[in-house]
């Protein structure tokens, strides 16, 4: 408590003036603080104005002033003021820097007026204090060192050296307080950035601000201030790895991932956000074959990837921030290609001669073929083989992949004239891919082969009377050679023999010509020889040699021998004596026919007869007999028409007259005598055929008998060749075995012209040898002609028979 006297310290004549004063203005002037307890004494009224305790009494001292009514009361009984409740400075006198509070007081009887003020003095009862508890800055990061902010100032109520006397700013590095003292509002505190700030490293500073005042101790008041650092986009995007590098196989489907990029951007929000891409300078190669995920940095195979195209790629890649200005970055990413077993190899036939000579050695080179596999490594080693069986084979050249065809052994065109060589490459990938070229080696011929005739020795028959200049027969030549050395031409191998002479063949296709007509009974057989020869260089030739029979034809009628007139008709007179017995011989009728076998078998036959019952002729010695001994009725002459006729299929005939004249019995005897000559000359011819004849028949039954009986007694021992014994007796009719080769052959016998009674083709005439060796044989049936002298006769020493024989060939 603090009393005051206003002027108690002045000399006593002032206070004199001061009470004269007091109806207007203060007399009395008290100092109390602010916040004092209900009670505090403020001073003693009474004392101050000189009025003692009786006066007060009598007077009623008391204060009227409404306002200050309720802060202050003066006890009646010694006029001290007291406070009546607590005063809140800064209530009372706001901020007004004196607070002065003026109190009417009254003293009555007489009415006086006195004025009290009381001085209400400041305590230091108030801290500074600031309008938010948080203040919220937003600050850019770009902003430079020195900028400034103003921030709100902190307010005290206390007035004076109470209130607010400075700003503290909590420890930091960015920011630094100035403060500036405004007269009328104050310190005002401004916050500097003193050193640049950075998003990326801080995103928020947060600093404490602290007033105090001028009080002892000094109050304080507090704000926080929260700096956001804005971001800028200051930062590029950042790929994550160094160095991107990746396998890749090729031919792997479309889509496939190739690798995953992934770029970071320390930048916020869109400054931070990164795309990828690939540069706009990228090659438009690569561009068809990578893609990239702009948002995931994923790249993704577009195209075919061939690692025989390329086996690396090096692409660029970008990473982009969305900042407005964005800011980029570019890497490399190297992606290595994996080879794949995908190329076969390829087969080229660089050189190739498409003919080979068949006489060529073994190792003569065909082709050169060349391998090629585009894949690398395993999947590019090639094997390359031969796979049939032929007679080539690969060998390796002294250049890397690459191979010879040669030939493996000796070549025969007539056996295989073309090959179909298969080359078959294959590489050692896994799995392996293999192609396969065929090459047609054509093998050219050589002339290495002679014509072979297709029969040797040939055997022709031709008949007798063929039209001169017609092809008879033909020779036929086969060469295995091919083109010209196949070509053949024929030529006939010119003798001293003259028979060759007539005959022409045709060079080409060797048809034989026969430049006359052969006559069977002029020339029975012949043999010539035919070269052929082809046309190679040097050619190469063979020859065959030809047997031709003639076949007889029947041409030739038979020829009457007797009896003959003297002109030269077939007409003879015949005398016999009357009294001559039957059985008489009255003539024989002979003929001749230069044919042979059944074209010159005669047979007889009564044409005409005047009585038939007298006379008879013999079918084939041609004798006339007579039947009967003759009456007296019967004619003295007869006439006889006898027709001879032969067997050809078309049978020749020629007749004869014999008119037998009947005589007395010494007539004809003396006729008898002047033409026996002649008659005995007829019946030898006669008889020398009939022998032959029948000694034919006889000894080939007889053999066959024979034959048999020896078959059934013995092992016969085959050793007659009879086709070739050269010293044949001419016994034509026996049954001859004989062993050719390791065949056996048994002829049976002659298809016989006269009386035979063979049937040709049937088997009557085949026999089965048997043979204890074997149990049972099959029998073949050969056919042949043989052409011989009739018999060893050497009357009709030009008369040949010929025989179609059947021989049974035993297997
Ligand atoms: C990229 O890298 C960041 C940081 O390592 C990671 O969070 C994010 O998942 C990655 N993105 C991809 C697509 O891998
Ligand atoms: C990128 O990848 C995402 C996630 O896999 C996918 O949704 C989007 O379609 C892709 N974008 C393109 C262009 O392929
Ligand atoms: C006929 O051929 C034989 C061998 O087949 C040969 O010995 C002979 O000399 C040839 N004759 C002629 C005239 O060419
Ligand atoms: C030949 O003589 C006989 C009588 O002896 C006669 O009948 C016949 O007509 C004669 N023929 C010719 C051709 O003169
Ligand atoms: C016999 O002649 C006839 C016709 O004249 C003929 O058809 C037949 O083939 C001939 N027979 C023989 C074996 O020559």
């Amino acid at each position: 408590m603090e009393q005051r006297r206003r002027d108690s310290s002045r000399a006593p004549g002032c206070l004199l003036a001061l009470l004269l004063w007091n109806v207007a203005w203060a007399q009395v002037r008290y100092s109390t603080s602010e916040e004092m307890n209900e009670g505090t004494l403020v001073g003693n009224i009474a004392k101050d104005l000189g009025l003692d305790k009786n006066t007060l009494r009598e007077r009623k001292y008391r204060i009227v002033s409404s306002n200050a009514d309720s802060l202050f009361h003066v006890n009646q009984n010694d006029g001290v003021l007291y406070v009546s409740k607590k005063i809140d400075r800064e209530e009372v006198c706001a901020q007004s820097s004196t607070c002065l509070i003026s109190l009417k007081t009254v003293l009555e009887n007489p009415l006086e007026v006195h004025y009290v003020e009381v001085e209400i003095q400041d305590v230091n009862d108030n801290s500074p204090s600031f309008p938010e508890k948080e203040a919220v800055l937003e600050i850019s990061e770009s902003v430079l060192p020195g900028a400034r902010i103003q921030l709100q100032a902190a307010r005290d109520p206390d007035s004076g050296h109470f209130s607010v006397q400075q700003y503290k700013l909590s420890q930091n590095d960015h920011f630094r307080l100035e403060v500036k003292d405004k007269r009328d509002s104050g310190k005002i505190p401004i916050l500097v950035v003193q050193k640049s700030l950075d998003r990326e490293t801080a995103e928020r500073h947060s600093l404490l601000l602290t007033a105090s005042d001028g009080g002892k101790p000094p109050k304080s008041g507090q704000m926080n201030i929260l700096v956001n650092v804005l971001d800028i986009n200051d930062n590029a995007p950042v790929f994550i790895k160094d160095v991107y590098s990746v396998m890749l196989d090729e031919n792997v489907p479309v889509g496939t991932t190739v690798i995953h990029v992934n770029a970071t951007d320390l930048d916020e929000g869109p400054n931070g956000e990164v795309v990828y891409s690939f540069p706009n300078s990228m090659n438009q190669r690569l561009l068809k074959l990578f893609d990239i995920n702009q948002s995931t940095g994923e790249i993704l195979v577009k195209g075919l990837i061939d690692y025989e195209e390329n086996e690396e790629y090096e692409i660029e890649i970008r990473a982009t921030d969305k900042g407005l200005a964005p800011l980029a970055t570019e890497k490399s990413v190297i992606i290595k290609i994996v080879d794949v077993n995908d190329n076969a190899p390829e087969i080229d036939v660089t050189s190739f001669s498409s003919s080979i000579p068949e006489d060529s050695r073994p190792g003569t080179t065909v082709a050169l073929i060349s391998v090629n596999d585009m894949d690398s490594g395993l999947n590019g080693k090639v094997i390359c083989v031969v796979n049939e069986d032929v007679p080539f084979t690969l060998s390796p050249s002294i250049k890397d992949k690459t191979y010879s065809l040669v030939t493996k052994s000796h070549l025969d065109r007539e056996k295989q004239s073309k090959y179909d060589v298969t080359i078959v490459a294959k590489d050692a990938g896994k799995p392996p891919l293999s192609s396969e070229k065929t090459i047609s080696v054509v093998i050219s011929d050589v002339n290495d082969n002679s014509p072979v005739f297709s029969l040797s020795p040939y055997t022709f028959y031709v008949t007798e009377a063929n039209e001169p200049g017609t092809s008879v027969f033909s020779v036929k030549a086969l060469d295995d050679d091919d083109n010209d050395n196949a070509l053949i031409t024929y030529h006939i191998l010119r003798s001293e023999d003259t028979v060759s002479s007539f005959l022409n063949i045709n060079s080409e296709t060797g048809d034989i010509v026969a430049l006359k007509s052969f006559d069977f009974e002029t020339l029975k057989t012949f043999q010539f020889q035919v070269v052929a020869t082809d046309s190679g260089t040097p050619s190469l030739s063979n020859n065959v040699t030809v047997n031709v029979f003639i076949l007889d034809q029947n041409d030739n009628a038979p020829v009457i021998l007797y009896p003959l007139s003297s002109n030269g008709s077939a007409e003879g007179v015949e005398e016999i004596p009357r009294n001559v017995n039957a059985g008489h011989l009255v003539t024989k009728v002979r003929a001749y026919d230069a044919d042979i076998g059944y074209n010159g078998w005669l047979l007889f036959s009564l044409q005409e007869v005047t009585d038939h019952s007298l006379f008879g002729l013999d079918r084939y010695t041609g004798q006339i007999r007579t039947l009967r001994s003759f009456t007296e009725t019967d004619e003295a002459e007869h006439k006889l028409v006898i027709l001879v006729k032969d067997n050809g299929n078309v049978s020749l005939s020629a007749t004869a007259t014999v008119v037998v004249k009947v005589v007395e019995p010494k007539e004809a005897f003396a006729a008898s005598d002047v033409k026996s000559p002649a008659k005995d000359d007829d019946s030898n011819v006669t008889f020398y055929l009939m022998i032959t004849l029948g000694s034919v028949s006889a000894l080939f039954i007889i053999s066959i008998i024979v034959l048999i009986a020896m078959q059934c007694s013995k092992t016969p021992d085959y050793t007659s060749k009879y086709l070739e014994d050269k010293n044949y007796d001419g016994t034509l009719c026996h049954s001859i075995q004989y062993r050719s080769g390791d065949k056996r052959y048994m002829l049976v016998g002659p298809r016989m012209s006269i009386g035979s009674t063979i049937v040709p083709g049937s088997h009557a005439n085949t026999l089965v040898l048997p043979d204890r060796r074997r149990r049972s044989e099959e029998v073949r049936i050969m056919h042949t002609v043989i052409i011989m002298p009739c018999s060893e006769s050497d009357i009709f020493p030009n008369i040949y028979c010929q025989y179609i024989v059947d021989y049974a060939m035993l297997n």
